[in-house]
């Protein structure tokens, strides 16, 4: 299986170049101008495009059992909205019940993301602590590809770790070469505001960001950033959402700390006016943690990403429709919390950074693939266009424009929070481990094709 990609602009994060890349299998196995090709080859014309390593989402949520229900998008509904949005490699997240075995939970993701389209790899969350937990993380570590455990501080009564887990398994982490994640919201803080507006009959979907204002995230991220810098671990703080959170990455890699932020689709165009509109499904359908934020909040996010103190771009994609939102209609603390936008990332965050001259070509690629690749030790097999590194590339016209709808995405669920953005800059293909698997608004993506990815553990001396 040949697959040549003619005449386009191939952007890489260090530098863009004109040429040809030709994939042969599920690798790239030349990169330059003029390439021969075998008369058999399937040819991709890319003249007055660009073409850019496949994008990695840092952050979904496939099929997760959550807040009484499941998500509407499985691992094959998910990874192919991804392959139409030019994604073509998901983290997504093992989150074991307290008490229950991490390797048992592993082996459960596992087994449902068997039917993935694109290719696929798992942070594990860490909801509690034991000996059993700690060498569980050994063996997920040394036997089975996992280098990133993530830690709820927020969801109180449910997957929250308290400062005791943290500080065990963020030091277990570093023992084993890991990297420790965070969903920074102080839990107690959010579990006592929802008490509060609850008794003050105040029950609908605008009472959620009013039960999560930054503060309470911006306490989490210091608290995750000081636990890291007292045991010497790296952190990485999952959808900052907030310019104070962002103060606080900064502030500490300023000092020299080794700490990674994480920016939302979402939270990058969308602000909290969502919460007021008196459409309680549409309110409703935005309910996601942290809260969609003021547009002071979005304009320091670009700031950050460009400034170089965020470093991916994700969605937390977890998709859930009207009705099982509607769980929550009379008590807000009840909305199965999350959003999609696997399949629009990459167009959004072009559209909003590169046609608005906040970021180039080149930081595009790094902030949605590049960065991702390296954080989390998948580089140079993913995130660059070279030989040797998985053919994952998406074919990217520039001057291409799109209209988001609900009725027109391939993700499950019903509802988009992008629902009528307009954006400039869409893939026209999507290349996944070789194969064309998305041409021009044509989907083939094929149940089961995506593969497990195999994350080694970082070497830990710096010798
Ligand atoms: O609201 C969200 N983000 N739902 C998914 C779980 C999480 O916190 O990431
Ligand atoms: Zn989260
Ligand atoms: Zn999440
Ligand atoms: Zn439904």
């Amino acid at each position: 299986m040949t697959t040549i990609i003619r005449g386009g602009t191939i952007v890489n994060a260090d530098r863009a170049f004109r040429g040809d890349v030709l994939c042969f299998g599920d690798k790239i196995v030349a990169v330059g101008e003029q390439l021969d090709a075998p008369a058999n080859a399937t040819v991709v014309d890319a003249g007055g495009q660009y073409v850019m390593p496949g994008g990695i989402d840092t952050h979904t949520h496939m099929q997760l059992p959550f807040m009484g229900t499941v998500t509407a998008d499985d691992f094959f509904t998910g990874t192919a909205a991804g392959l139409a949005g030019g994604t073509t490699t998901i983290m997504d997240f093992v989150i074991p019940d307290p008490k229950q075995s991490l390797l048992e939970a592993y082996r459960t993701w596992r087994g449902w993301a068997r039917k993935s389209a694109g290719d696929y790899t798992f942070h594990v969350a860490v909801t509690w602590w034991d000996q059993s937990v700690h060498a569980e993380m050994g063996t997920l570590v040394r036997e089975h590809g996992v280098n990133s455990f993530k830690h709820f501080m927020a969801y109180k009564n449910a997957i929250m770790a308290d400062d005791e887990t943290l500080v065990n398994s963020f030091r277990r982490a570093l023992e084993l070469g890991a990297i420790p994640t965070v969903h920074a919201e102080n839990g107690e803080l959010v579990y006592q505001l929802q008490q509060e507006l609850l008794a003050r009959g105040i029950t609908g979907a605008k009472a959620h960001p009013l039960s999560r204002p930054p503060e309470v995230e911006a306490e989490a991220a210091n608290r995750a950033i000081a636990i890291a810098n007292v045991l010497g671990t790296p952190v990485y703080i999952v959808h900052v959402s907030c310019a104070e959170s962002l103060e606080a990455i900064a502030r500490a890699r300023a000092k020299g700390q080794r700490v990674y932020g994480e920016a939302l689709a979402g939270h990058l165009v969308i602000d909290d006016s969502v919460y007021a509109s008196p459409d309680e499904d549409f309110a409703r359908g935005h309910v996601m943690s942290p809260p969609f934020r003021s547009p002071h909040h979005q304009q320091a996010l670009w700031q950050g990403l460009r400034g170089g103190n965020l470093h991916t771009t994700a969605t937390d994609h977890c998709t859930f429709c009207a009705e099982q939102k509607a769980a929550g209609k009379d008590n807000f603390t009840r909305i199965p919390n999350g959003c999609g936008g696997v399949e629009e990332r990459m167009a959004v965050v072009w559209d909003a950074g590169v046609n608005s001259g906040t970021l180039t070509p080149s930081e595009f690629v790094r902030v949605t693939s590049t960065n991702a690749a390296q954080i989390f030790n998948m580089y140079p097999r993913k995130g660059v266009i070279a030989v040797g590194a998985d053919a994952d590339l998406v074919v990217w016209d520039p001057n291409g424009t799109r209209t988001i709808s609900a009725k027109t995405q391939f993700a499950k669920g019903g509802f988009n929070v992008f629902e009528g953005r307009t954006v400039r800059g869409i893939p026209t293909h999507t290349i996944a481990a070789g194969k064309l698997v998305f041409e021009r608004g044509e989907l083939r993506a094929e149940e089961g094709a995506g593969r497990h990815i195999d994350r080694p553990a970082f070497t830990t001396q710096s010798t």
